[in-house]
Parts: structure tokens; sequence; C-alpha cells
């Protein structure tokens, strides 16, 4: 696969594999035998950057997906790169699906938090750590610092944050430079867009997180989909209910024509729209299914023109689509 650079120097295949889905947040998890092929196959088609956070798992397992991870890509270690994430916990005592998000970016739990991650991971360092939501009791400078020292000690890379804003971006980096934000961009979710220079200015590159608006824009899905309550966030994401499949049969409709006219697949031309607007914005797209990960991987090779990403844009301007997943509420206990 083709590679990319984020920030100054960080080299990952150009469309990234996020592992989140194999265990937590889309249902129940995966088998780990099945997960550890598909990820072996993964490096074999190309894909190098994979995506985690100490918090993929579930109650019973809090970490499986490093933990899978760890155990997955170990014989391939030395030609991947590894992204995880510190400093946040769900509130598992809540009876919503999608669970609240409580930050904690102490530097006592960072430092616990890394040297955890390492030990799933079976590996000496983290190649992009990043900080997913801000801690209203700790700065990010003295986050950041924190960042500085591990990369000091070798146990990081590079570091970045999710979900972050433009004025939080220039204080972490002015402290210690910031590799990416990872924040989530798809066709139905563009607010980060009015961000891209400041990312141009500071050099640091964009890991779009729900680049298929949580599966949404590979037109796979319809009112008749079903996702399990209690474990499937798509269950309260609105664009999955039946409103918003109804408002979005438009959005759908031309996708699936834009994607006929270039001998592509919905998904595809979702992941090619952002690779060609920006050569410093590398999706991850999520999934559990080898075909699905060739199917997106390939969409790193389709080219679309200048003026083609443009005239996307001015039709996604135009149509009319129901709101997006935009996460879960974040609460500080
Ligand atoms: N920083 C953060 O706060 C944050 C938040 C959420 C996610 N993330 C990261 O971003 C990654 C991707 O996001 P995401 O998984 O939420 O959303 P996504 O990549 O937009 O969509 C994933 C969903 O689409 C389906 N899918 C994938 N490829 C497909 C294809 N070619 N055709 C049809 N269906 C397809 C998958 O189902 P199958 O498994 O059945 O293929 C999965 O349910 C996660 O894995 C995670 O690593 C980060």
């Amino acid at each position: 696969m083709k590679t990319r650079t984020l920030g100054k120097d960080f080299t990952v295949s150009a469309i990234g594999l996020g592992c989140m889905g194999m265990s937590h947040g889309y249902g129940q998890p995966r088998d780990k035998k099945e997960m550890t092929e598909l990820l072996a196959q993964a490096v074999d088609f190309g894909y190098t950057f994979f995506d985690t956070a100490e918090v993929y798992g579930t109650p019973e397992d809090p970490h499986a997906n490093e933990t899978l991870l760890g155990e997955a890509l170990k014989s391939f270690r030395n030609r991947i790169q590894i992204g995880t994430k510190f400093g946040i916990h769900f509130d598992m005592s809540s009876p919503a699906t999608n669970k609240p998000i409580v930050p904690d970016a102490r530097p006592e739990t960072i430092r616990q938090s890394v040297e955890d991650s390492l030990k799933r991971l079976q590996t000496d360092h983290i190649d992009i750590y990043y900080q997913p939501r801000q801690d209203p009791a700790v700065p990010v400078e003295e986050v950041a610092g924190v960042m500085a020292d591990l990369i000091q000690e070798g146990k990081i890379l590079h570091w970045g944050l999710s979900e972050v804003d433009a004025d939080t971006l220039r204080r972490a980096h002015a402290v210690c430079p910031v590799t990416a934000v990872q924040n989530r961009y798809s066709m139905m979710a563009r607010w980060y867009e009015p961000m891209f220079p400041v990312l141009e200015e500071l050099q640091v590159g964009l890991v779009a997180f729900s680049p298929m608006a949580n599966g949404l824009l590979t037109a796979r899905y319809d009112s008749h989909s079903h996702f399990e309550a209690g474990s499937d966030y798509r269950s309260v994401m609105p664009q999955f209910q039946k409103d918003g499949m109804e408002k979005n049969q438009e959005l759908l409709q031309w996708i699936r024509e834009l994607a006929r006219l270039k001998g592509a697949t919905p998904a595809q031309i979702s992941l090619a729209w952002m690779i060609c607007k920006k050569p410093w914005i590398v999706p991850i797209p999520g999934t559990t299914n080898v075909g699905r990960m060739k199917e997106n991987g390939a969409a790193a090779d389709i080219v679309l023109t200048a003026d083609e990403v443009q005239r996307i844009d001015d039709t996604l301007d135009q149509l009319d689509m129901s709101d997006v997943f935009g996460g879960s509420p974040t609460v500080k206990d």
C-alpha cells in the first residue's frame, strides 16, 4: 500500500486499520482467532498502521483490544506502527449503550497507563500515543510535558490528541510537537475542515476516525438493519435510526452512483474523497471482515482529481442528511 507522512517524519500506510470494533462498541466482541488471522492478513495486504485504545473492551475484559493486537502483531512489530490512547475510561455503571467518557489525564495515571499498554501490546514502544479527550482538571500543557518525557525515555515515538480544537492543539504543540490529531471526519462529519489551515501551518497530520460515518457511508445498511441494544453503539446513533435512514437515502443513492462511475464501492469513494483532499490525511476505517479490510485498503489507489473532490464537497454542502453520531458524552466525576 502507498504510504503517507504524518507530522514531520511519521510514515504510515495511507489507510490504517481501526481495530475498535473487534472488541468494543459494535456488538459482541469478535472471535479472537478470526481477528488474529485478519490482522495478519492486513499486514500481508500492506496495512502498517493499527489503531487501538486502552479502553477498547467490555466490562468483563476492559483492555481486550490492546491484548488482541499485542498477540496478533508481535511477529510483525518491526514493520508496523501502533497507535493507542490513554487518559479516559468509560462509566460502566451507566445504563446507556454509549457509556459516558470519564477523563483522567493526571500524570500518575498516564505513567501507569503507558506501562500497562506496553505490556499488553508486547512491545517496548508505542508509535503514536493519543490523549482522546481533554481533562478539565489537567491543562493540556501538563499532558504535553509528560509526553515530552515519554518521548525522551523512548516509550513513545510520537503523540497526538483526539477530538481536539485548534486552540488546544496550539497550546499542546508549543510544549511538545504534536504529530497528528485523531478527529472524527467523514462526508457526514466535516466540522473540523475549518481547522485544516492550522494543521497545515503546524505540519500536523489528521488521522480520520469513523471515516465512513460508523459504516453508514458504505451503503450496506438500511432501516431493517438490526444493531444490538446495550452493546452496539449504532443502535443509538442518529444516522442509523429509522428517520435518519430515510433522510439519508438521497446521500446513499448519490454515493452509489459516484462509486459506479469510478468503478469503486461506496466505502472506497468515502475514503478516496478524503485521501485525495490532503496528502496528510490518513483514514482508519474499522472492519472485522477480511474482504472489507481489503476493499478499504484498495481505496488508497483510487484517484479523484481536485475538481472531483471539490464537486463532491459542493454536493455534500447541498445534500440533506441526518445528524451523525458525535461521540459519547464526556463527564468529569
Ligand atoms: N478517537 C476516538 O475517539 C475514536 C472514536 C471511534 C473510533 N475510533 C477509531 O476509528 C476506527 C474506525 O471508526 P469506526 O469503526 O467507528 O467507523 P467506520 O470506520 O466509519 O465504520 C466501521 C463500520 O463499517 C463497517 N464496514 C467497514 N468497511 C466496510 C465496507 N467496505 N463495506 C461495508 N461495511 C463496512 C464495519 O462493519 P464490519 O466490521 O462488519 O465490516 C463497521 O461496523 C475505530 O476502529 C477506532 O480505532 C476512534
